[in-house]
C-alpha cells in the first residue's frame, strides 16, 4: 500500500515500522488484527484528511485512545490506526457551567487530577481510568464504580465534534443543560465504537466534588451474602452511597498479592464510596455499619480517605488477574440490581456444571457483573456464552454492561435486540459511513 499521498497532506507522520504496527494491532482483549499504518494527528484537520483519504481509497480507519478496549473495539482489521495520544489538551474549562472542552486523547485519571484543583470531577471512572482516554471512554460508553450514582459516559457528554465516514466535520449537541431540539445524535454517537464517526473534540459535563468522600471495604463470608448486601444497600438512598463494587475471594487475593493491598481474607468483599457533607458523615457511616452488621461481616470494615487510590486499586483487578492466571476471557453482563443475586447464582451454577473456574467481580450496584475464565476453543466458548447471555437477558438484562460489543460479541446481539432494531442500526451506519470505512466488522456492522 502506498501511503505517500496521505503523508503529504498531513502535518504529522504516517508510521509504517513493523514493530510499531504490531503493537497497535491489539487491545486488552484476545483479538488481534493488523494495522496497515499509524497516524498521530495534531488536530481535527489532520483527522479529516485521513478519513477523506481513506474514504477515497476505501481503506478502513480505526480510532484508538489508550488501547484498553476489552472486546477488540480498537483493533484494526487491515486498517489505518488513528492514535489520539498527541491530541490530549484540555481546551477550555467553564467552571460556572460545569463544562470542559477537551481533545479525545486526554487520559481520564489525569483529567480528574487536573479538575480536582478546582474542586471538580468528571464522574465516569472505568477500571482502566489510569490509561484510558475520554475519547475511548465516549466511544464505548464506558462506566465504572461511580456510575452507580452518576451513570455511564453517555450522561456526561454534552456535545461533540466528529468526522463522519464521508469525511464531513460537524458539531453535534449543545452547551445548554437541556434541549428538546431534534434527534439526540450525541447519545447515538457515544457508545457507537467508532463505527459512525470519529470524535475530534468533546464537551463534557463536570460535577462538584462532594464535601466528604469515604471509601469503605466490607469483607464478607461468601459471594451469596455479598450479593444480598448489594440489594439491601441499593434500597438505601439515605446512606449517600455513590459506588457499590463487588469482588470475589480470587480478586481479593490477586490484589493483595500483586499490589500489596491489605483487604482482609474473606469469601467476597464490597468496596463502597460514601458521599456526604462533613456534618452528616458520622450519621451516614453509623447507619451503614448498622445495616452491614445484619450480614455478619467477617471483620471490621476498612475506611479509606483517599477514595481515588481505592478506585486505582480496584481498577487494577484485570491486571492483577492477568499476572496470576495469564490472559483470560472476560465477560460483562448487567441486570436490574434486584436480579443481581440470581445472576451471580446462575453464573456460578453454569461454571460449576461445566467444571470450570471463574472469577467474579463488578459494579454490583448497577447489577453489572464481570467474569473472567480461561480461554476455550470456540465451540465450547460459544456454548458458555449462549447460556450466560440467555440468563442475563432472561433476567431483564443486557449482554454488555459497559465493555461494548467490538469484534467478540456481535453474534449475540440478537439475544437482546430485535431484528428490526439491528436493521435500523445498519441503516444508520449507511447514513454516517456509506463505504463502511469506519471500524468495520465491529458490533452490529459485523452481522
Ligand atoms: C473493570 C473493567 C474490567 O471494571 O471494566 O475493571
Ligand atoms: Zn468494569
Amino acid at each position: 500500500m502506498n501511503f505517500d499521498t496521505l503523508e503529504k497532506e498531513l502535518s504529522g507522520k504516517v508510521l509504517l515500522d513493523e514493530h510499531i504496527l504490531k503493537a497497535y494491532s491489539k487491545d486488552m482483549s484476545i483479538v488481534e488484527g493488523r494495522a496497515l499504518a499509524l497516524v498521530r494527528p495534531q488536530d481535527e484537520q489532520d483527522v479529516l484528511k485521513v478519513v477523506r483519504w481513506a474514504n477515497e481509497s476505501k481503506i478502513p480507519v480505526v480510532a484508538r485512545g489508550g488501547g484498553s478496549s476489552l472486546e477488540g473495539e480498537s483493533v484494526p482489521f487491515d486498517a489505518i490506526v488513528i492514535d489520539f495520544s498527541s491530541m490530549n489538551k484540555v481546551l477550555e474549562l467553564d467552571e460556572q457551567n460545569l463544562l470542559a472542552l477537551v481533545e479525545p486523547g486526554v487520559v481520564n485519571r489525569e483529567f480528574n487530577k487536573f479538575l480536582s484543583q478546582k474542586w471538580l470531577f468528571y464522574p465516569p471512572n472505568p477500571g482502566s481510568w489510569e490509561i484510558s482516554t475520554l475519547g475511548g471512554n465516549a466511544a464505548t460508553n464506558a462506566a465504572g464504580p461511580r456510575s452507580y450514582k452518576y451513570g455511564s459516559t453517555r450522561n456526561w457528554v454534552a456535545a461533540l465534534e466528529a468526522v463522519t465516514g464521508k469525511g464531513e466535520l460537524s458539531w453535534f449537541g449543545t452547551r445548554a443543560k437541556k434541549s428538546s431540539s431534534g434527534l439526540d445524535l450525541v447519545r447515538l454517537l457515544v457508545g457507537s465504537e467508532g463505527t459512525l464517526a470519529i470524535f475530534t473534540k468533546l464537551l463534557v459535563r463536570l460535577a462538584p466534588i462532594p464535601e466528604k468522600r469515604v471509601g469503605v471495604i466490607v469483607p464478607l463470608k461468601n459471594v451469596t451474602l455479598a450479593t444480598n448486601v448489594v440489594v439491601a444497600l441499593s434500597k438505601r438512598p439515605d446512606l449517600g452511597i455513590s459506588a457499590i463494587e463487588f469482588v470475589d475471594e480470587k480478586c481479593v487475593n490477586a490484589l493483595n498479592s500483586v499490589y500489596h493491598s491489605s483487604i482482609p481474607e474473606c469469601g467476597a468483599a464490597l468496596m463502597l464510596e460514601i458521599e456526604s457533607t462533613q456534618s452528616e458523615l458520622e450519621t451516614k457511616l453509623d447507619s451503614l455499619l448498622h445495616t452491614l452488621l445484619r450480614f455478619e461481616p467477617v471483620g471490621e470494615p476498612l475506611y479509606e480517605d483517599d477514595v481515588d487510590s481505592m478506585w486505582d486499586l480496584r481498577g487494577r483487578i484485570t491486571f492483577a488477574l492477568e499476572k496470576i492466571y495469564g490472559k483470560q476471557y472476560r465477560e460483562d453482563v448487567a441486570v436490574p440490581v434486584t436480579n443481581f443475586p440470581k445472576l451471580v447464582e446462575g453464573v456460578k451454577e453454569l461454571f460449576s456444571k461445566e467444571g470450570m473456574e471463574c472469577v467474579l467481580f463488578g459494579h454490583a450496584g448497577d447489577g453489572n457483573l464481570h467474569l473472567e475464565f480461561k480461554h476455550l476453543e470456540s465451540t465450547k466458548l460459544h456454548q458458555i456464552l449462549t447460556q450466560l447471555f440467555s440468563l442475563s437477558v432472561k433476567l431483564g438484562g443486557t449482554i454488555s454492561g459497559e465493555h461494548g460489543i467490538g469484534a467478540l460479541k456481535a453474534r449475540y446481539l440478537n439475544f437482546e435486540h430485535s431484528a428490526l432494531a439491528l436493521q435500523i442500526m445498519k441503516q444508520i451506519k449507511s447514513v454516517f459511513d456509506p463505504n463502511r470505512i469506519l471500524n468495520p466488522k465491529k458490533s452490529f456492522d459485523a452481522l
